[in-house]
């Protein structure tokens, strides 16, 4: 797929057909809308596998979405997505295929990467991961000194953390809660000591997840982590393979360290870091869930891919979802976007999020190099929504920012819960369902006055409302359901960057940063070399090395 020196978004006329309508839409107040169309609620939700999704609480009228769908169609937003289901290279700047979808295609599926059908491969990769997963879950596969393992460490940065790790906290009540599952990523010392301080190294598996196994915060880890492991063993090198697996595209970079290359779980480079953690990056969440709910999670994931790749425009919930934070980006100057559970399992989901949507559409020259004269991809943000009712929602419901808003719920809390939890569920959806209407239609002066409320307190206590929520509603919190958000957001991003003609799948604003490291830990350690750096650096460093008592 090459370059497409394509018209540049705002000069389309469906661009500019959106701007005037944007003009006319003013300041038009979802209570007008609801107000005109008693169908409304109903009118706009959708459904897609076993999600519900109300967008009836969007700026936005049969008008503006007939018009994003336009867009749309005139940036190619269908031919894209044809030609990344096909395996084209439409990451064009590392001339790769993006192919995260072949990870969940069904056995027999044909994807084809450079005439290789890869399914085979993907199976093949996934019955191994399954034959070691149900082997330590067993405690058939032991360690040096014999002992079942009972502690999985995974090991990993990115796209080789986020995944497993926010999975992992997603389905813990389909994990064998005999094993402890953790996740080390910061090159923080901190973060390797305390996830072991407590762990039998005898017990103890690593998991070394890393695409390019070059990543030097993970093989920094990993290096201590084998210090750690043998030295509490008081074992030599051969306690690695017992001890060690590596999840990676780079054979020889896993060799190199020590690990047997028969313990290694391959996937591909047309696997995106961020888009991985449904392929043998999710090790760590297979062993603790189980071969069979790993699969229940990819069928999820394929149930949206179809629905993604096959449903007509005015169904395709993705492709909704991605046009209206185009709408908003560009036409109400939002910055920002909230994903908000109403589940503590989802604790870890909106982190997840922040990598696959600010890594793949922070962008800011087009797919031939052209910069951008248009907002991309927004600020992703939130945390568990009843904890963020007593933090920062104040400044959604009576704040100057236009911050559009996923609210995302479940009718049933999970089965293992006691009766008496279980039923403190009502009062979390009860603020679910509170919070999207008070957002939407807040509360006005005259209301507020009504209820006997001094005049000068009156501004103060009024909510003007008209911020735009989605609420997506399950019936529960299963393997599937986790499948479909996810890959839910991940076309999401894909219709965004596609509209946006960036490079979604390229991560280029990573590198300059990991070079300046590079150049500036010798002169940490040895202070020679600062008359190179900015003077704010340069002082910086001296501070730093006199406080280190060098
Ligand atoms: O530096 C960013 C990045 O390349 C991410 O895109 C990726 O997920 C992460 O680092 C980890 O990379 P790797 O899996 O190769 O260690």
């Amino acid at each position: 797929m090459t370059a497409l020196n394509r018209t540049p978004l705002d000069r389309l006329p469906q661009w500019t057909a959106l701007a005037k309508h944007r003009e006319e839409f003013g300041d038009t107040h979802l209570r007008e809308l609801f107000a005109a169309d008693s169908g409304r609620g109903a009118d706009y939700t959708l459904r897609v596998g076993d999600l519900l999704v109300d967008y009836s609480k969007q700026l936005v009228t049969d008008q503006t979405l007939g018009l994003l769908r336009e867009l749309a169609a005139a940036t190619g937003v269908a031919e894209l997505r044809d030609a990344m289901f096909r395996g084209e290279k439409i990451n064009i700047t590392e001339d790769r295929a993006v192919l995260h979808t072949a990870l969940r295609a069904p056995r027999g599926a044909v994807v084809e990467v450079d005439g290789e059908n890869v399914v085979p491969a993907v199976h093949a990769v996934l019955d191994k991961m399954a034959a070691f997963a149900d082997r330590v879950r067993s405690g058939a596969w032991t360690g040096q000194t014999g002992k079942r393992i009972r502690n999985i460490v995974n090991i990993g940065i990115g796209g080789s953390d986020l995944g497993p790790a926010m999975a992992y906290e997603v389905l813990r009540s389909y994990a064998q809660r005999d094993l402890t599952v953790r996740f080390v990523s910061n090159v923080d010392g901190a973060d390797l000591h305390e996830a072991v301080r407590d762990l039998d190294a005898a017990e103890t598996l690593f998991i070394v997840a890393s695409k390019t196994f070059t990543t030097i915060e993970t093989i920094t880890n990993a290096t201590s982590a084998r210090e750690w492991l043998l030295g509490e063993l008081g074992a030599g090198q051969e306690a690695v393979a017992k001890h060690f697996v590596a999840l990676s595209t780079n054979e020889a970079g896993v060799a190199d360290f020590g690990i047997d290359v028969a313990n290694m779980f391959e996937f591909w480079d047309w696997v995106g870091g961020r888009y991985s953690y449904d392929s043998a990056i999710g090790l760590s969440l297979m062993i603790a869930i189980g071969p069979d709910h790993f699969r229940e999670m990819l069928d999820g994931f394929h149930l949206v891919d179809e629905h993604f790749r096959t449903a007509p425009a005015e169904e395709n919930v993705p492709l909704l979802l991605g046009l209206l934070g185009v709408w908003y980006g560009a036409f109400f100057d939002a910055q920002a976007h909230a994903v908000l559970p109403y589940s503590h399992y989802l604790a870890r989901f909106t982190a997840y999020l922040q990598q696959l949507d600010m890594e793949s559409n922070g962008k800011s020259v087009d797919r031939d190099g052209n910069p951008v004269a248009w907002q991309t991809g927004p600020v992703v943000w939130g945390t568990p929504g009843t904890n963020g009712q007593h933090a920062y929602y104040q400044l959604l419901h009576q704040g100057t920012k236009v911050i559009p808003a996923d609210f995302i719920g479940f009718a049933k809390p999970v089965a293992e819960l006691s009766p008496a939890l279980a039923a403190q569920h009502d009062l979390l959806m009860a603020n679910f369902f509170a919070q999207t209407q008070a957002l939407a239609f807040g509360k006005t002066a005259e209301e507020v006055a009504a209820e006997g409320v001094p005049a000068e307190l009156v501004p103060h206590k009024t909510f003007q409302g008209n911020h735009p929520t989605t609420t997506v509603l399950a019936a529960e919190l299963t393997p599937s359901v986790l499948g479909q958000l996810v890959a839910l957001y991940e076309h999401k991003v894909f219709v965004q960057g596609a509209v946006w003609n960036i490079d979604s799948f390229d991560q280029w604003g990573v590198e300059l940063g990991k070079v300046l490291a590079k150049r500036i830990e010798p002169v940490l350690l040895t202070g020679e070399g600062t008359a190179a750096l900015d003077s704010s650096t340069a002082a910086l460093v001296a501070n730093y090395r006199s406080l280190r008592g060098r």
